[in-house]
């Protein structure tokens, strides 16, 4: 497995690999790795004959007060896995190499990236949509694999790829959770003993709401139930529970296939997860 920094390497390799007809799949991260980022890595090996995986925290989609500085960083570990898990190539690059000074161009979706997490991180999606369509046109790959654990990133990436006609095929793969069903997240190594005990809860809500719904029982009404279980389970707060339409994450519409997404915050912790109906 090599490892690249600049964005000439990592396109010169990916490209001679597709000129001798090879398929590449590409796998963004921001590192700390854990088990779900691995099975990205194995969707992308079983579809592709070579995989990318980047590792990049990417600044822009943290606002001033978020944990940008303390984000959990360990490449040589992060390495190790990837090559272990049978990655190609790593593209690890510094920021400079993708905010050089004078980067003023942004990607915006619009409508999706203010509801839900854009309602709660409002600059969020712009910097995960730009920094993702730079590295589409940096590493070229033919498909990349997300996860569906960060599911209205997921739907905010599907989007641009069909509005900005970027020949990448996006693949969803499905979250991985601990064994008490706390979805896999580098940011669940900040909670403590206690909090990590309370943190199943919100999955534990979340099951629930989506098998009453799937039930028949109204929407808001078994979504607020929800939010109430997870607040008295011991979360500080919840920031929300909303049951979506599974496509366009606008109020559920009679015959379609719908998803229940929550964001509750533990401490200085937040944390995410989704699941269908
Ligand atoms: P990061 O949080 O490192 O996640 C990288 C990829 O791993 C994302 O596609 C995410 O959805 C997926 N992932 C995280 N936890 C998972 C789990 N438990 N099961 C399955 N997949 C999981 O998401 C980002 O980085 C960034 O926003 C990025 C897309 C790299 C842009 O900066």
């Amino acid at each position: 497995m090599d490892v690249v920094r600049s964005i000439a390497d990592v396109r010169g390799r990916v490209l001679a690999w597709r000129a001798g007809g090879e398929r590449v799949s590409l796998v963004p991260t921001m590192g700390a790795l854990h088990a779900g980022h691995l099975s990205l890595v194995r969707r992308a090996t079983s579809d592709a004959s070579r995989t990318v995986a980047s590792i990049f925290v990417n600044p822009t989609q943290f606002a001033p007060n978020e944990d940008f500085a303390t984000y959990p960083r360990d490449e040589a570990r992060d390495l190790e896995m990837l090559e272990n898990a049978g990655v190609d190539l790593v593209f690890a690059p510094p920021v400079e190499e993708i905010y050089p000074d004078g980067h003023r161009t942004q990607v915006e979706v619009r409508e999706l990236g203010k509801i839900l997490e854009g309602e709660f991180r409002p600059h969020f999606f712009i910097g995960v949509a730009t920094v993702v369509t730079k590295l589409f046109n940096q590493v070229c790959p033919t498909a990349a694999v997300f996860g569906e654990k960060d599911y209205q990133q997921l739907c905010i990436i599907r989007t641009f790829v069909r509005d900005l006609d970027i020949p990448v095929e996006v693949i969803g793969g499905q979250t991985i959770r601990e064994q008490d069903g706390l979805a896999m997240s580098s940011r669940n190594a900040y909670l403590t003993p206690e909090q990590r005990a309370i943190a199943p809860s919100l999955f534990a809500a979340m099951s629930a709401c989506a098998e009453k719904v799937a039930d028949g029982a109204d929407p808001e009404k078994t979504a607020a139930e929800a939010s109430q279980a997870i607040t008295d389970a011991g979360f500080d707060s919840v920031d929300y529970v909303a049951v979506r339409d599974a496509e366009t994450l606008d109020a559920p519409q009679p015959e379609r296939s719908m998803r229940v997404l929550v964001a509750a915050r533990i401490g200085r912790t937040r944390l995410i997860d989704n699941m269908a109906v």
